[in-house]
């Protein structure tokens, strides 16, 4: 790797300002976090900038509901963000917002080149309008019933229960969320950006390196599906930036959030006088520019955002990096099940180091999701940093204080062993540099094994007995020492402030990592002080515990009861009652089908009989946690055509749907094949 010092800029997906800060983000924020602290050390120069993304009609109907203007609450928002951040250690440069001067000027001043260059077009849509709020309703705030299978309380374009798509003007007596009036259709001029104009310079720019590998796959799927012209502009009322020279028409959020960045950016020119914003923007840049994100917005990453910027003339990114999803305890984050973790409910309770290096040790450059598994976080943690790492310190620092008056030896006793940790260095800054955090965290780990095996050989508690052998025992010590400062050092970018305070104790100053080399010889360290203290079960649980409190106290309760939402039934005689026949399954394999959204497929045991069912439950549910368990199915349902397959039967599930959804579910000993009355 060349030591010459590169120019990075990095950004984090900038997160929405009308929800909290979960774990989800944070596995991004961190991720980014220790690949710019990473780069910094290495002596490069690295800026993160990041921003809240504070448009959008979400953002200005909670600001109603909440009784303020979307200002106030966008300001909130980015102060608790902010602090949740801080409290993680992500050492952003800059942190803005979109709803800035900044930004305004700069997505105006893209779209004015855009337009002028030829790639915009106008034209009358049809949507659907609440008349009562008079607005225009997003899809997801119009409900009603399938058109296809009749469930009630359907939103948007597809059906949880049957897993059908369809248009929203489809739906069966819809009605919008907002209001409960019947939507009409209402027309109105839009403002389209023309993607297919970019689609030779797309193809190029995703074959150049700038994408992993899967992404440019779903490129390439993109690619042949045909780019769409992408909707740019929203009616009023709308929280956001009006449109150069179109009153009453605002950029739709997503247009202007990626300019976040740049606005961020720019931001923080005004702050420092070593930063020009075109150097880092401007179509001739040298600088590197990395998007770090999600993989569900890679579309807006790796085709609108590039195309926009070619457009206006501006640098694309050098590379856009994709992650997977955070799940805890196996499963999706969820509200319900006390897994949706907030990052202020972590603080509350738990180090944020420790946290870092457990998503470190489970990150890799690749997307495949990531679990936090609540068990193997502690064993993980306690186990490698406070048994290996931490240890190593604690083991010798005593010996050194109260026998050498802190002082180190003058020259290393174990050489060619301090030189194989040295000789790791580059390993370990290539997984860095590749984002294989995963593999950068085994391989110090290793060494952190070596460093312990080495004090455990030479017993320096039973040296210290030994009279006369004074300086066999300052040596051990002082390998010991130096050994750990190799290791903390190769640790920097995952723990910010064990390192600080290792640094402290080291009396060291800043490590970095060309420096991490030269060992500490005839130095004076200070006195150890605990560096980390183990995390205790009672503390996880008293986390999960109030996240799940949380979250039922912010999940604002339906304004009425699902009995009134969901009124019960015309009443039914027993004879249409008995003509259905629920039974007892045992869910004996459930697998994910493939392009559907919300559907898992069921194989159940119905007492010696077996029955393929698709369920809309994948929201709820993973595969993994519904295999052996017992149910309840209609089994005289006649047998439905699904987009997927044949489904034979319906499962018995109760709740609003989404994450919310409990499959019902008898005690063991219920047989499959029983007969539920
Ligand atoms: O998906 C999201 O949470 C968006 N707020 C991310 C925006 S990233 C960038 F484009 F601004
Ligand atoms: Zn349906």
């Amino acid at each position: 790797m060349s030591n010459q010092s590169r120019t990075i800029l990095i950004t984090s997906a900038l997160p929405y300002a009308n929800g909290p800060i979960h774990l989800g983000h944070m596995l991004e924020h961190i991720q980014t976090d220790i690949w710019n602290r990473f780069q910094k050390m290495r002596g490069h120069h690295s800026i993160f900038v990041c921003a809240d993304d504070a448009h959008g009609t979400p953002i200005m109907l909670r600001a109603q509901k909440e009784g303020i203007t979307p200002e106030q609450l966008i300001e909130k928002s980015k102060r608790e963000h902010q602090a949740d951040f801080a409290g993680f250690s992500i050492g952003f440069d800059n942190y803005h917002s979109t709803h800035s001067e900044e930004n305004k000027t700069l997505s105006a001043m893209i779209y004015t080149r855009l337009r002028e260059a030829g790639h915009i077009n106008s034209r009358v849509i049809k949507q659907a309008y609440d008349p009562e709020k008079e607005m225009f309703l997003p899809d997801r705030f119009i409900k009603g019933e399938c058109p296809k299978c009749g469930a009630a309380d359907q939103y948007g374009d597809n059906c949880e229960a049957c897993g059908a798509s369809y248009s929203p003007t489809e739906l069966k007596n819809a009605v919008s969320a907002l209001s409960g009036a019947k939507p009409i259709e209402k027309e109105s001029e839009h403002f389209f950006f023309k993607l297919g104009d970019f689609e030779t310079m797309l193809k190029h720019w995703s074959t150049e390196g700038h994408v992993q590998k899967e992404v440019a796959n779903k490129l390439n799927e993109w690619f042949e599906g045909g780019l769409q012209e992408w909707d740019i502009s929203r009616d009023a009322p709308y929280f956001g930036f009006e449109i150069p020279d179109q009153p009453g028409k605002y950029f739709y959020v997503w247009l202007d959030a990626p300019v976040g960045y740049m606005a961020s950016f720019k931001n923080l020119c005004a702050q420092r006088d070593d930063l020009n914003f075109d150097d880092f923007w401007g179509p001739e840049s040298k600088a590197e520019l990395y998007h770090f994100i999600g993989k569900d917005i890679a579309y807006f990453h790796t085709l609108f955002w590039p195309a926009m910027l070619k457009g206006a003339n501006l640098r694309t990114p050098t590379a856009v990096f994709c992650h997977g999803f955070l799940t805890v305890n196996g499963a999706k984050m969820s509200k319900s099940r006390g897994t949706f973790i907030m990052a202020r409910t972590y603080l509350e309770h738990l180090n944020p180091e420790h946290l870092r290096y457990y998503l470190a040790a489970k990150m890799g450059s690749d997307l495949s999701d990531m679990d936090l598994n609540m068990e193997d976080f502690m064993l993980r943690v306690n186990s490698d940093l406070v048994g290996k790492v931490v240890n190593i310190a604690s083991r010798c620092a005593g010996f050194i204080r109260k026998r050498f008056n802190n002082r180190l030896t003058e020259n290393l006793s174990e050489p060619a062993l301090f030189a194989e940790f040295i000789a790791q260095g580059d390993t370990i800054a290539s997984q860095y540099e590749n984002r294989e955090f995963g593999h950068a965290m085994r391989s110090i780990m290793a060494l952190a094994d070596k460093a312990n095996q080495y004090i455990d050989e030479q017993q320096p508690w039973v040296v210290a007995k030994k009279e006369g052998e004074d300086e066999q025992l300052h040596a051990i010590c002082s390998m010991g020492i130096n050994l750990f400062r190799v290791i903390i050092g190769y640790l920097k970018p995952v723990l910010p402030v064990t390192t600080e305070k290792s640094e402290l104790f080291l009396n060291s100053g800043e490590i970095l990592w060309r420096e991490i080399k030269n060992p500490l010889l005839g130095h004076e360290i200070n006195k150890f002080k605990p560096l980390m203290t183990r995390v205790e079960r009672d503390k996880v649980d008293a986390m999960l515990a109030a996240s799940q409190q949380h979250m039922q106290a912010i999940t604002p309760p339906a304004p009425t009861g699902p009995l009134t939402e969901n009124p019960i039934k015309e009443e039914i005689s027993f004879d249409d009652f008995a003509k259905i026949d629920l039974r007892i399954a045992r869910i004996v394999a459930a697998e994910r089908v493939e392009k559907a959204d919300k559907l898992l497929q069921l194989t159940l045991d119905i007492g010696g009989e077996s029955r393929t069912v698709f369920a809309g439950i994948k929201s709820a549910y993973t595969p993994e946690q519904l295999k052996g368990k017992l149910t309840v199915v209609v089994a005289n349902l006649a047998p439905r055509k699904m987009r997927f397959g044949l489904s034979e039967g319906m499962v018995l599930a109760a709740g609003p749907g989404g994450e919310e959804l409990w499959i019902l579910s008898p005690d063991e000993g219920a047989q499959p094949g029983m007969q539920v009355k």
